[in-house]
């Protein structure tokens, strides 16, 4: 699934698609584990036995900062989008990190502003523009801005 994203919407994520196609299904175990350990989880959603969509997140390890729980990778098959599975990713890993770790305060994305998608997405999920780097990135003639977004529990309605 990590591979479709990497392919079809290369310019939403800050990996490369020719750097991890050469993994092997042993690579992607381990990297899985030692995500696992530290503090990472993945969110599937499936339909009819098929995968159609993915959700990643890491809640912050040190105590000072383990209120704060970010979430990544968020991806939706080309061909499955505009059905709600985004958003219903996005609801479920919340309510995953919350039903784990009730303290948790604020929810933290980085989104590419290519991605207006996923940009209203959040929006429409109560998420707020908290920062931006403009330029953050520069591949061939298409440039774009980091963008910091933020969700207080505390505001949620799920
Ligand atoms: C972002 C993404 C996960 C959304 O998945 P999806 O299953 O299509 O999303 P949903 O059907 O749940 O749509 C939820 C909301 O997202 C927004 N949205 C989704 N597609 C949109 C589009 N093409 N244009 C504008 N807004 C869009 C809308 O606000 C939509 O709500 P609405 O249907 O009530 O208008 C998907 O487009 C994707 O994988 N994009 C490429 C990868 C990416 O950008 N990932 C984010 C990295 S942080």
């Amino acid at each position: 699934m990590r591979l479709e994203a990497l392919k079809s919407d290369p310019q939403a994520f800050s990996d490369h698609f020719d750097v991890v196609k050469g993994m092997s299904d042993e690579d992607w175990c381990v990297n899985m584990k030692r995500q696992s350990q530290n503090g990472s989880s993945l969110i599937f959603a499936e339909e009819n036995g098929v995968l159609v969509g993915m959700s990643g997140g890491r809640q912050y390890q040190f105590p000072d900062f383990s209120h704060n729980y970010s979430l990544q990778s968020l991806f939706v098959s080309p061909h499955q989008r505009r059905r709600g599975f985004g958003k219903r990713l996005l609801r479920a890993h919340i309510e995953f990190a919350l039903k784990k770790n009730p303290g948790i305060a604020n929810f933290l994305c980085e989104i590419y502003s290519s991605q207006v998608e996923s940009i209203n997405l959040h929006i429409d999920f109560g998420f707020i523009v908290v920062g931006r780097i403009v330029e953050f990135r520069k591949a061939k003639s298409q440039k774009s801005d980091l963008i910091y977004m933020q969700l207080r529990s505390k505001t949620l309605k799920l």
